[in-house]
């Protein structure tokens, strides 16, 4: 790769076939000498739920740093966000958008609306306010300062709620007990 590190390294899915635990746990400890070695700063995953980390934590000796799940408003993975919570696993959010399919959500541009904000904006200081980092992409200039541009408002915690508690939406279908490789 032509670097002298990298700083933060993820497996992308769990193995959940036959013998999916034990690939995860071998993929962990080569991971870990990684780690110790001093080619990557900081190790984690992508789309572990809590029973995926359980497993893993059994032989771990280090603690992944990062979990990076679909979290959106209508997708949120309440349980999986708890769980990494309480390891101290930050949670790093895909798809914050949706992939763009909550864009014209009706109540969240209601909610929107009555900040003066986008829907976009939205999504993410409501991803950060979860305490989750969230990882919007947009290859549109002003798309990006927009994005990033979520720190002069608060979401209250009545909205907050509201939309912590929206039904399925938004989602990319994919489950990782469900995949398959
Ligand atoms: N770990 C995993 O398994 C996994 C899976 C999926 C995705 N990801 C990562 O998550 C990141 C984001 O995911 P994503 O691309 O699926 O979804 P996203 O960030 O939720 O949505 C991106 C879409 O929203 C549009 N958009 C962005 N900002 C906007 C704004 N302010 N107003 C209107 N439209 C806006 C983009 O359009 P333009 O680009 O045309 O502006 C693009 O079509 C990516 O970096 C991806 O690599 C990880």
């Amino acid at each position: 790769m032509g670097v002298e590190y990298v700083d933060l390294y993820l497996i992308h899915w769990p193995a959940i076939k036959a013998g999916g635990a034990k690939i995860n746990a071998d993929t962990w400890r080569a991971f870990e000498k990684l780690y110790k070695d001093g080619c990557i700063r900081t190790i984690g995953l992508s789309n572990f739920l809590t029973h995926h980390i359980e497993a893993l934590l059994d032989t771990a000796e280090i603690i992944p740093a990062v979990n990076q799940i679909e979290f959106h408003p209508g997708y949120m993975q309440a349980d999986t966000l708890a769980f990494c919570k309480a390891h101290h696993i930050v949670v790093e959010a895909w798809s914050p958008l949706g992939t763009g399919r909550l864009l014209n959500n009706p109540q969240l541009r209601e909610i929107a609306g009555r900040y003066g904000i986008s829907v976009a904006q939205l999504c993410i200081r409501w991803c950060l306010q979860n305490e989750t980092l969230p990882l919007p992409k947009s290859v549109t200039p002003k798309r990006i300062l927009e994005n990033a541009d979520v720190f002069g408002f608060t979401i209250s915690d009545t909205d907050m709620q509201t939309i912590n508690s929206l039904p399925y939406i938004g989602g990319s279908g994919l489950h990782p007990d469900k995949i398959d490789f």
